[in-house]
């Protein structure tokens, strides 16, 4: 996963940005709240002060007397910060006179102050009250609702990135469950269930019917490459019977056509050997395996170099843990050993080839170096592809098909080990990883 863009990062982020835009909405939402409802207490306080006047001044109350407790009423509500006046028609009759008479009745908001004006029997009564505390509050309101939007957006950052990788979960489990399947099978679906959340499942869904379709393709290029092989097996046996009989029956023939005969005969021994390597990579896993009988690599490595030509087996050093044994198919763990060494001894023509087999933990690891050219990093992975060559190895001449490490790949991965180049100090290490058998 690139350590860049992620979609746990901007679930993250979208989530701190929504915490903080519905912070802040609900802090407007909070202060209009709050500011209209300060607005309707100072109404009812001003209605209260008016109401008072209006029960001491009865209508029809002459204007003289209506003054005294105007004037009365004004002293009282000024210690509440209030003015009030009174009026009969345009004609002042007591109270607070700055208060001038407004044009409309009811209540509204008059720069910093509030005012309100009712009509009653009795005159026009003018009650006003300065908004400085109400506007105090509503700023602190405004201020501490910011600060907590701010703090919500704060933890929602902080919060994000662990909830983020929850959402992300089912995304992972599934980019693990691709990771283990094995590229040489495939099988027909993803080995999870499913985890129940529609999206993944159906991703999930959607890779399986693709690996089943893979599957296929892959099953069918197998059979096709073991019937070609099988096909080839046979005609070649027979032509390889014909040749060498050729060669035994009539020995009168000029030595150039003999020569001829051991080319054909050589080509043709090689040929044999491709296809059968070619019957081995086409085989399916579980055939590879075979009857998973314990096998000593002692043997095997004693097998392989009985095998060499004397010149060849001169020039290699075999280190074996003779305790060591894994467990699977003889035939087939000796040609992988034949086809690393025969590397190692064709592409290193000169030098010593050293075999080293030894216990490693739950491994048995066999490493095969050499004093040739080696093996450059960039061609480390694609030299176990078949029919992949270097450019090195195709310019020295050496002879070859490719097909060797795809199929000293192919064994190793069928008995649950691995084949790898790793650096050495000077040529090529190729080293096979095995699990190891041990008697219970
Ligand atoms: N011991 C080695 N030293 C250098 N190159 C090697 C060695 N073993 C394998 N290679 C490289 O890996 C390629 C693939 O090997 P292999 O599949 O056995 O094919 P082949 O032996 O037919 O060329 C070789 O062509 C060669 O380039
Ligand atoms: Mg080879």
């Amino acid at each position: 996963m690139s350590a860049g863009r992620t979609i746990a990062r901007r679930v993250a982020r979208a989530m701190a940005a929504t915490a903080v835009l519905s912070g802040l909405l609900s802090a407007a939402l909070a202060t209009i709240i709050a500011w209209t409802s300060m607005l309707d207490r100072e109404d009812d306080r001003l209605r209260g002060a008016a109401q008072t006047l209006a029960v001491e001044v009865p209508p029809g109350m002459d204007d003289a007397a209506a003054r005294a407790h105007a004037d009365d009423e004004q002293t009282e509500v000024a210690v509440a910060g209030m003015r009030i006046a009174l009026y009969r028609g345009a004609r002042f009759v007591g109270g607070d006179a700055s208060l001038r008479p407004s044009a409309a009745g009811g209540c509204r908001t008059e720069g910093t102050s509030r005012r309100c004006r009712f009509v009653l029997p009795t005159g026009a009564i003018e009650v006003a009250s300065e908004l400085t505390v109400a506007r105090s509050q509503r700023s602190l309101l405004l201020g501490a609702s910011l600060a907590a939007a701010l703090l919500a957006g704060l933890a929602g950052l902080g919060l994000s990135g662990a909830v983020s990788a929850r959402i992300v979960r089912p995304l992972q489990r599934l980019r693990e469950e691709v990771a283990a399947v094995d590229a040489d099978a495939p099988g027909p679906s993803l080995p999870g269930r499913g985890d129940g959340y529609a999206e993944t499942d159906a991703l999930r869904a959607a890779l399986g019917e693709m690996l089943a379709r893979l599957d296929g393709a892959l099953a069918q290029s197998r059979r096709f490459a073991a019937d070609a092989a099988h096909e080839l097996r046979t005609p070649l046996g027979t032509m390889r019977a014909e040749l060498e009989l050729a060669a035994e029956a009539d020995e009168t023939l000029p030595e150039e056509v003999r020569d001829s005969q051991r080319r054909a005969l050589r080509t043709l021994v090689g040929l044999t050997a491709l296809v059968e390597r070619l019957l081995i990579l086409a085989a399916p896993d579980e055939s590879l395996r075979g009857s998973r009988e314990a096998v000593s690599l002692a043997e095997v490595a004693d097998e392989v170099l009985a095998a060499l030509e004397p010149a060849a087996r001169a020039r290699v050093l075999a280190t074996v843990d003779d305790r060591l044994h894994v467990r699977g198919d003889a035939v087939l763990l000796r040609a992988m050993l034949e086809n690393v060494l025969g590397n190692a001894l064709k592409f290193a023509p000169t030098g010593e080839v050293t075999v080293r087999a030894e216990a490693d933990g739950d491994d048995a690891v066999v490493a095969v170096t050499d004093e040739g050219p080696g093996v450059p990093a960039s061609d480390r992975a694609r030299v176990f592809d078949a029919f992949y060559r270097s450019a090195g190895a195709r310019a020295d001449g050496v002879r070859g098909h490719g097909v060797g490490l795809a199929l000293v790949a192919r064994i190793a991965r069928a008995h649950g080990g691995s084949a790898a180049f790793e650096d050495a100090p000077s040529g090529a290490r190729l080293v096979l990883r095995l699990p190891r058998w041990r008697p219970a």
